[in-house]
């Protein structure tokens, strides 16, 4: 595995320490590694994390380069400004998505919803606010991240088979329905704040590009998952008492 900051070596995992971005120690952690797992990524810069690493992956002869992307990344045109600044991600994936595909080496690339777990890092983040600003029309099919890596690893062991169809959640939730649930789960009381956002991405996400009804194969639900996150107390910081703001949602 590479990692820029390292981590405990284990279970068979060897880590070796390297930063795509910066181009220091692919070449280490791909040497006689026959098939690669991309799973870096970031807010933006994922294109020239890509292109270091095809770069290194071919050098190194590797025979299968699997890619984690988003779905959505062809199907959400992001402009300058506004768009770029929030939704940049979405054409980052895409461009990085092009690179593998351009790479001449074997590749296969899965396409997900958002995870669980990223679901629930914006609503803690959200919640710590007195109003919670969320954009009316966006909606999400959230699906778990343990379920995408048992497809990817279903994926690195068969034969290389390019863009293969979408993983999406099992079921399609409001974002101002998803804010609530974890509001009430954690009994916080915050008022919610609808803001109309007038981009071309956000116009995209109001008609639904970020999801994938036809591609609906996650098992597990977001009630599932935050039942079972928030039921580990040690993962989740008290509540603190709201600033109430007249009639929270
Ligand atoms: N989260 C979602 O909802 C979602 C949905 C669809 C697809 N994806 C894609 O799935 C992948 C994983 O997402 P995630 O949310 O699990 O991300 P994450 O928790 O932020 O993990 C990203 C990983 O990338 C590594 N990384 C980042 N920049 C790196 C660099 N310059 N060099 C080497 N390693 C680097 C990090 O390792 P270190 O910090 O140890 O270096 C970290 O392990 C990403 O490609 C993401 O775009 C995510």
């Amino acid at each position: 595995m590479l990692s820029r900051s390292g981590h405990e070596a284990g279970e068979g995992v060897e880590v070796v320490t390297g930063d795509l971005a910066a181009d220091v120690g692919i070449d280490v952690a791909v040497a006689g590694v026959e098939i690669i797992v991309h799973c870096a990524g970031g807010p933006k810069g994922d294109e020239d994390k890509a292109r270091n690493l095809v770069r290194a992956a071919s050098r190194a002869g590797a025979r299968h380069l699997v890619y984690i992307s988003v779905v959505g990344a062809d199907r959400i045109p992001v402009a300058g400004g506004v768009d770029r600044a929030m939704f940049g991600y979405f054409a980052s994936k895409l461009a990085a998505g092009r690179v593998v595909a351009e790479s001449g080496l074997p590749w296969t690339t899965l396409r997900a919803t958002q995870f669980h777990d990223l679901v629930l890092l914006v609503a803690r983040y959200l919640a710590k606010l007195p109003v919670v600003p969320v954009f009316p029309g966006f909606q999400f099919q959230p699906v778990d991240t343990d379920e995408v890596a048992a497809r990817l690893v279903e994926l690195a062991l068969g034969q290389p088979a390019g863009l293969v169809p979408e993983m999406g959640g099992p079921k399609v939730y409001g974002m101002a329905e998803l804010v609530r649930s974890y509001l009430q789960a954690t009994d916080r009381r915050r008022w919610l704040l609808p803001i109309g956002l007038p981009t071309q991405a956000a116009a995209a996400i109001r008609a639904g590009a970020n999801l994938t009804p036809d591609h609906a194969v996650g098992h597990r639900t977001w009630e599932e998952f935050l039942r079972d996150r928030l039921a580990d107390a040690r993962t989740e910081p008290p509540a603190r008492a709201p600033r109430e703001v007249g009639t929270p949602a």
